[in-house]
């Protein structure tokens, strides 16, 4: 089945459509959320570590979150991403000079230099929806690497433990204000998430977003099939053991040296 099917079946939500000039504005929420130090410390500590004296090259980029603090620490950044409005988003953080970023797709988009790590985090390999795309990813990243090159990915654990027969939905998140629902559908290996965010009194926004769900191990065939070794998974970017309860995982892809 092809993306626009799929899209077509999820309701018309592209990619585009979700990251558009609304969303790109509200998506910063500098000291808190994803934006919080304790988050972005240790994500951009281990990055920088990674990237060593080269230069790092982000897939999906967005609003520069992580990428601005990591050309602050004196890594070169360039980003690759769709959106035209969280590029501009990022444009009110850091110029063209300092972050530059190619507007395309990361399955197939090509950033000018070379690079010794490759990242792609928070989820957003799943924002392709299919598997080809996925694989298309890890080779794309794969091209912008020498030998020894890292690629590096930020992923959510499915919650498919959570779901017996019958059961198409987990709440992920529930907390005053906000509630973050996935709704599976195994069968095509889709989720959409669903974010609940409550005002006052009867006020609600709800955001959408398709993904194509990746348990680790095919996430790591992805990794073989363009070339890389796993060489370490951990549940946190500080580290954290990764174990059968872990929620989530940083995984670092390498090329042979
Ligand atoms: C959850 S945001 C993550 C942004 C940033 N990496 C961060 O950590 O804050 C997902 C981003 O992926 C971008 N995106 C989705 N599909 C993409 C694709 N195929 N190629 C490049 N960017 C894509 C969206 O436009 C959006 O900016």
């Amino acid at each position: 089945m092809d993306r626009a099917a799929i899209d077509g079946d999820r309701g018309g939500m592209r990619q585009d459509e979700i990251w558009d000039a609304e969303t790109a504005q509200r998506y910063d929420t500098p000291g808190t959320g994803m934006f919080a130090p304790e988050v972005l410390g240790p994500t951009v500590d281990r990055l920088a570590a990674l990237a060593g004296r080269g230069r790092a090259l982000e897939f999906a980029v967005g609003t520069g979150r992580v990428a601005v603090p990591l050309a602050e620490r004196g890594v070169p950044v360039t980003g690759i991403e769709l959106s035209v409005p969280m590029v501009t988003q990022l444009r009110t953080k850091a110029d063209e000079a300092t972050l530059p970023v190619v507007v395309g797709d990361m399955a197939t988009a090509t950033a000018p230099g070379d690079y010794t790590l490759v990242y792609l985090v928070y989820n957003t390999i799943s924002n392709l929806l299919d598997q080809a795309a996925q694989v298309a990813c890890f080779r794309n990243a794969a091209r912008h690497l020498g030998p020894g090159g890292r690629f590096v990915i930020e992923l959510w654990v499915p919650e498919l433990r959570k779901l017996p027969p019958g059961q198409q939905a987990t709440v992920w998140c529930a907390e005053p204000g906000y509630i973050g629902l996935d709704t599976y559908d195994v069968l095509r290996q889709q989720v959409v998430s669903h974010h609940f965010h409550f005002g006052e009194g009867r006020e609600a926004r709800l955001g959408r977003s398709p993904h194509r769900y990746i348990w680790p191990a095919e996430l790591d065939l992805m990794g073989q099939l363009a070339g890389f070794e796993l060489e370490s998974r951990h549940a946190d970017w500080s580290g954290a053991e990764f174990t059968a309860e872990s929620r989530s995982h940083v995984s670092v892809y390498r090329l042979p040296g």
